[in-house]
């Protein structure tokens, strides 16, 4: 029981890697908040865990909100009592509406930031004074492959996730003093919807052609992020923070052949 007695939001935990992320903070024994913005997505999830055992609740959450968020973070503390685990995981990846600067439509762009960008502002500006209320606690922010290198053809994407990354080493020199951790997973080619809508909307890329030539040679699973998730969240982590950690099979730092 690694996250024993912690409290923990999870973004867009309806499904992939945020539902992998919740199952396996629930297995660890924490209390969990399902923040989704579908609602069948939400509830299911919420019925397994809760059928496993395990202490889930689903709050319907539009992350690129404002009264949304503000709303969250008022009824976890409501059912809860308080917050040590921030996992804003939540993101879209519209491949089919991205592009190059010079094809992309402003209202996809804006679209875009708000639903990854803006989302962990929002988040972080309500939860994290909650999180310092509560005795303090870990921040995990999700980057991308794009955030550590050039990824083409979806410019609005690779914005929001290398500002992510520089927002988390920023936000763990400022509260880092006040017991707030922050640290970001950067994932690439986990097996999840997200993936494999990009293989269909695009047909010229094959992602498991793509990821099986990284130095792993495989698509990875959404639990092996939930596993690198549990040990940021947990006090094993204690000395981490500003932490940028890629879980990508090696896919980053793959010679180009
Ligand atoms: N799968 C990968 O290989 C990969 C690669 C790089 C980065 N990532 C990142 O990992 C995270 C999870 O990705 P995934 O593959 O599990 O994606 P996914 O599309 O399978 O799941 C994303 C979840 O977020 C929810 N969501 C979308 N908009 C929301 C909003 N406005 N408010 C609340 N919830 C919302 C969706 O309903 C869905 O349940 C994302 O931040 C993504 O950018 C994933």
């Amino acid at each position: 029981m690694r996250l024993s007695g912690k409290i923990a939001i999870i973004t867009g935990a309806g499904r992939g890697i945020g539902l992998a992320g919740a199952r396996a903070f629930v297995r660890e024994g924490a209390r969990v908040v399902l923040a989704e913005i579908d609602e069948t997505l939400g509830r299911k999830a919420e019925a397994e865990l809760r059928s496993a055992g395990g202490d889930a609740t689903f709050i319907r959450t539009d992350v690129s909100d404002s009264a949304s968020v503000q709303a969250l973070m008022a009824r976890t503390r409501e059912c809860y009592g308080g917050l040590h685990v921030l996992y804003n995981n939540a993101s879209v990846f519209l491949s089919s509406q991205d592009g190059r600067v010079t094809d992309l439509e402003e209202a996809v762009w804006n679209k875009i930031l708000a639903i990854n960008l803006h989302s962990v502002y929002l988040c972080c500006r309500y939860g994290i004074p909650l999180m310092i209320q509560s005795g303090g606690g870990s921040v995990i922010n999700t980057g991308s492959s794009a955030s550590v290198m050039g990824v083409p053809g979806c410019d609005a994407y690779t914005a929001t996730k290398g500002a992510t990354v520089a927002m988390t080493r920023s936000m763990a020199v400022e509260y880092g003093p006040k017991g707030v951790r922050v640290n970001c997973i950067c994932p690439a080619g986990i097996a999840t919807e997200m993936v494999k809508a990009s293989s269909l909307d695009d047909p010229n890329f094959d992602a498991e052609y793509f990821f099986g030539r990284a130095p792993l040679g495989r698509l990875g699973e959404p639990e092996e992020v939930a596993n690198l998730a549990v040990f940021l969240a947990s006090d094993e982590s204690s000395y981490l923070t500003g932490a940028i950690i890629r879980a990508d099979g090696g896919t980053t730092v793959t010679p180009i052949s």
